[in-house]
């Protein structure tokens, strides 16, 4: 499909979120923990803004970097190029469906390269090129260096194939013109690593540093092996992404990228990396040796931004993002199951959106409760680091912790409503995976905490105005409720 590209360009989407009224400017932050700090409690809050800081200690007016991208309904539609949204139980709901359409229409948005673009203002190659120009946060206390690439795109071409791979991989700095580069084995990134490593020849890698932050949000997805995030980008965009051909490597990154690097993987050269938490909140690995890049060369646009998205005890960068896409996943994955009347799923902050997931379904027949649970905590997209997998009523918010675990306190009775699935899949980043030594298991609970379906008549009423009392109530009195 022909037709003009779109750069990814930030400040394009940094005006929207303006216009949202969701964006604060920080000034004066220290790039050595307070930054991060700032941006930890940020994720807290309720509805928290994105941020964008300036005059960063050490660093010159302009030299930016912005946090809390996706942290909120509005701002995630907005992403998604989907009508704002402000409800996320609402927003899930627009989402369903939505990524096999994106995955299948791919094929059609092959990225267009251009010859130039604004990542081209300035360009740094050898002995100026000084990774340490940019405002890179030490985030927190234990990490165990500088990260310049947290909301970063990895991009890599395979070694026998023309596949372009995207990945969302951190960058811990080592010196002015290396990072390291922190990629699990099983990622498409690092297959294609070794492939380079096996036959003895550098690794070309360009590293984006920020732009529009659905480049790194899908670069930090599951797209299928073989296939380019840009093809996948431009699906939902429903317009190619344009991209400018590295000088060095020849590899293509968006054309209005804020700062991208270039170079080179050298076989042989791995230092240690890390530790740096995970997305469940815990620094569950040690430091271990990973991927050394040599920078060779710098592009960058005039007054950078850098995306940063460091992980964190939960609620945190991009918790909230993820229990939206993946509740969405979740809940097709039910439906393609053929678990009927699927109310709602949601895959919770607290567990990382993979450790605590609930369903809510209106019972129909004895066993359809531990039907949907098992799948919720089976289906292809939910076993992965699972571990509870709870069902709840019609009448219970799925995506309301109280509510759920009112359900839990209130409709279980643990020696018949508890199924625990032994040597079920579990994860090497798992933080209790010393307890199975670390042996890639995990089990798993499914928690049936709907009201028992051969008593469901005789149950007892819930103590509650009922939701047309309630509604009457709040439009009435407003002022005080
Ligand atoms: C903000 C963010 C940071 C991430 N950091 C890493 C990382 O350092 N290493 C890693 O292997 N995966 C990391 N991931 C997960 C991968 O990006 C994700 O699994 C993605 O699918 C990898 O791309 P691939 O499927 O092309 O391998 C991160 C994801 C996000 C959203």
């Amino acid at each position: 499909m022909k037709s003009e590209g779109n750069p990814l360009d930030l400040r394009v989407w940094l005006e929207q979120v303006r216009a949202l009224d969701e964006l604060t400017e920080v000034v004066g932050a220290d790039w050595n923990l307070e930054l991060g700090a700032i941006s930890e409690l940020n994720a807290k809050k309720d509805l928290p803004p994105a941020l964008l800081f300036d005059e960063i200690k050490d660093y010159p007016k302009g030299f930016r970097l912005v946090t809390c991208s996706s942290a909120s309904p509005a701002r995630l539609s907005t992403m998604l190029r989907m009508e704002t949204e402000r409800s996320p139980l609402k927003l899930v709901q627009a989402l369903r469906g939505k990524p096999s359409e994106w995955q299948t229409n791919a094929v059609n948005y092959d990225p267009v390269v251009t010859a130039s673009g604004p990542v081209f203002e300035n360009t740094l190659s050898g002995d100026a090129v000084d990774v340490n120009l940019f405002p890179s946060p030490l985030w927190h206390e234990k990490d165990g260096g500088r990260y310049i690439g947290t909301g970063c795109m990895v991009v890599t071409r395979d070694f026998d194939s023309d596949w372009v791979n995207v990945g969302a991989y951190r960058n811990m700095i080592h010196d002015r013109n290396h990072v390291g580069l922190n990629m699990i084995p099983a990622k498409h990134g690092a297959i294609q690593y070794r492939k380079y490593m096996k036959a003895g020849k550098p690794f070309p890698v360009a590293i984006v540093l920020g732009c529009d932050p659905l480049g790194y949000w899908i670069s930090g997805l599951e797209v299928p092996f073989g296939m380019c995030e840009y093809n996948y980008i431009g699906a939902i965009m429903r317009q190619p992404v344009s991209v400018v051909n590295g000088p060095l490597t020849g590899l293509p990154f968006p054309a209005a990228a804020e700062i991208v690097l270039e170079g080179w993987a050298y076989p042989g050269d791995e230092r240690i990396e890390g530790p740096f938490g995970e997305f469940h909140g815990y620094y569950s690995s040690q430091a271990e040796t990973a991927p050394v890049v040599t920078i060779e060369r710098i592009h960058y646009r005039n007054n950078p931004i850098i995306m940063g998205s460091p992980p964190a005890k939960p609620p945190n960068d991009y918790s909230y993002a993820k229990a939206v896409t993946r509740s969405a996943m979740l809940t097709d994955a039910l439906h393609a199951a053929g678990v009927p009347d699927v109310v709602a799923a949601w895959a919770h902050e607290i567990g990382g959106a993979r450790m605590f997931n609930v369903v809510a379904i209106k019972q129909r027949y004895a066993g359809h409760a531990r039907q949907a649970g098992h799948v919720l905590s089976q289906c292809g997209v939910g076993a992965y680091l699972s571990r509870y997998a709870v069902v709840v009523d019609e009448d219970i918010d799925p995506s309301n912790l109280h509510e759920v675990m009112w359900a839990v306190a209130t409709r279980t009775e643990p020696d018949l409503d508890i199924d625990i699935i032994k040597r079920g899949m579990g994860s090497k980043a798992d933080p209790m995976a010393i307890a199975y030594q670390h042996k890639g298991f995990s089990s798993k609970a499914v928690i049936d905490a709907c009201r028992p379906y051969d008593f469901i008549n005789e149950f007892p009423p819930v103590a509650e105005a009922s939701r047309e009392l309630q509604e009457k109530t709040r439009t009435k009195w407003q002022h005080i409720l």
